[in-house]
């Protein structure tokens, strides 16, 4: 399943879902860095988790200020492909990097979309920066698998 985050209508649903997707890779994240061995590959995830917190304080902030209230999770909907409970029940580094590696093919996707929202105007420096990060996430785990 791919994610739909991306496709809404509405300017302030989208980043509403975006704030609810990047809690979800968070949750996801914190999961993963639990199973992981190398301490090489801990460390760098949390940095990567660290830059979704930001994406989801630099959105919640935009929220706010649209009257609305930030999500503080990524809430009860699978959002990820490969979400907190699926990489919980996973071991071994490949098979976590791997479900890793399609969370951040959901994200790349959702901010890809919202860079094209017709309304995303003053967001949309956002949108490309957070975009940026879920490039590089994504890359660095694919050339991580590609190495095991
Ligand atoms: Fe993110
Ligand atoms: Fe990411």
């Amino acid at each position: 399943m791919v994610t739909t985050v991306g496709n809404e209508t509405e300017l302030d649903e989208l980043v509403e879902d975006l704030v609810k997707l990047d809690f979800a890779a968070i949750e996801a994240y914190d999961a993963a860095i639990e199973r992981l061995s190398k301490p090489e590959y801990q460390r760098q995830m949390r940095e990567f988790c660290d830059d979704h917190r930001d994406h989801t304080q630099v959105l919640g902030t935009w929220l706010r200020e649209h009257g609305r209230t930030p999500p503080d999770s990524g809430g009860a909907k699978q959002l990820l492909t490969k979400g907190k409970v699926i990489i919980a029940g996973l071991a071994g580094d490949k098979p976590v990097l791997q479900a890793m590696k399609s969370n951040e093919d959901d994200t790349n996707i959702a901010y890809e979309r919202a860079i094209k929202h017709e309304e995303a105007d003053g967001l949309r420096p956002v949108f490309e920066k957070n975009l940026s990060d879920e490039r590089r996430h994504r890359a660095w785990i694919e050339s991580a698998i590609a190495m095991l």
